[in-house]
């Protein structure tokens, strides 16, 4: 598994984007569609007052939804990154939302027995699996209620990362695109300068071009392909218009794009591997089954597209 840090680090980036969500568009939150619709489901019933805890929350875009439909409620969300809750504003909510940043959901700093919703969506699977269970019950007020969006291994969401993680894995290879066009950006800016090319500029380019030719089959191959054609057009256009004058910056902002491809690629994968199938829901599931005997699994499904698995429970003490 990756380092915490470096998970860490890769989701802070991701967060300081804005982004409310980590499957942003037609899985939003509100509004139209399955994911919105289980929410409204789960918040419809509860009491007037209440202490809800959101597991693994990013930009707090649950809490955001919470805030809205469950107006006399304390709001907690724990997340091991840094976010930054672009939508949170100091004076008007800040006093009943809480966010534990950088901190593992196995470990909340709350009492026992004080939350009365748990919600996660997409973030209770990427912890560990034994510990999160033991943290969810401990922290679960008798009667208090568990509401799970949980990846799915075999969802639209799932196929989508798979396809973007052979993407960024070809792009970053040791001869992937990213790669040759540092190793090729140096000799364009020298021919544009003047100079002959010599041999190592043709290997280069011929580098580049094995590259560009790699990504373009992959293209094809894939469902969904967004990253490598967007890398395309970019380096296409960096080859284009650097000169001597402008290389400098050229390479630094192709070292900045591959860092960010970096911490795609770390979340990417970690959410590949997060997701459930039906026998490993149900390992993670069995933890909850003693206190929680009625706890009901589904899945959530948009246009005919399975987009994950939902999970809703009580605790029955
Ligand atoms: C896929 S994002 C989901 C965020 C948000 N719930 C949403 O629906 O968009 C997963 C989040 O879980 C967080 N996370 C991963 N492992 C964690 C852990 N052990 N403890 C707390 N947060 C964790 C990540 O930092 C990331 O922000």
């Amino acid at each position: 598994m990756v380092q915490t840090d470096i998970r860490s680090q890769a989701w802070t980036r991701y967060w300081a984007s804005g982004a409310l969500h980590s499957c942003d568009g037609s899985f939003a939150i509100e509004g139209e569609g399955a994911i919105a619709a289980f929410w409204r489901a789960a918040f419809a019933d509860a009491p007037a007052q209440g202490h809800l805890l959101d597991l693994g929350t990013g930009n707090g875009g649950l809490m955001l939804a919470a805030a809205r439909a469950l107006r006399g409620w304390r709001l907690s969300g724990v997340d091991l990154s840094r976010p930054i809750l672009p939508w949170l504003e100091a004076g008007r909510d800040g006093d009943r939302i809480q966010l534990f940043a950088e901190t593992r959901m196995e470990q909340v700093p709350l009492p026992s027995g004080t939350i009365d919703l748990l919600t996660s969506q997409f973030g209770i699977e990427y912890a560990d699996h034994q510990q999160v269970v033991r943290e969810a019950l401990r922290l679960l007020a008798p009667g208090g209620r568990l509401a799970l969006v949980i990846h799915h291994a075999e969802s639209v969401v799932t196929r989508v990362a798979a396809d973007e993680l052979r993407a960024l894995d070809l792009l970053a290879a040791d001869d992937g695109l990213l790669e040759a066009t540092i190793a090729v950006l140096p000799h364009m800016a020298a021919l544009r300068g003047g100079q002959e090319p010599g041999q190592a500029a043709h290997e280069a380019r011929e580098a580049f071009n094995r590259a560009m030719r790699d990504a373009s089959m992959l293209v094809d191959a894939l469902e969904v392909a967004d990253v490598l054609g967007q890398t395309q057009a970019g380096v296409q256009q960096m080859l284009v218009a650097v000169h001597p004058g402008n290389l400098h910056e050229a390479l630094e902002k192709l070292a900045a794009y591959r860092d960010e491809l970096a911490a795609a690629s770390v979340r990417t994968r970690e959410q590949i591997e997060a997701a459930m199938t039906r026998e490993q829901l149900d390992g993670f599931l069995a933890g909850f089954r003693e206190a929680m005997p009625a706890l009901e699994t589904s899945t959530l499904r948009q246009d005919g597209r399975l987009i994950a698995w939902a999970v809703r429970g009580a605790r029955a003490d």
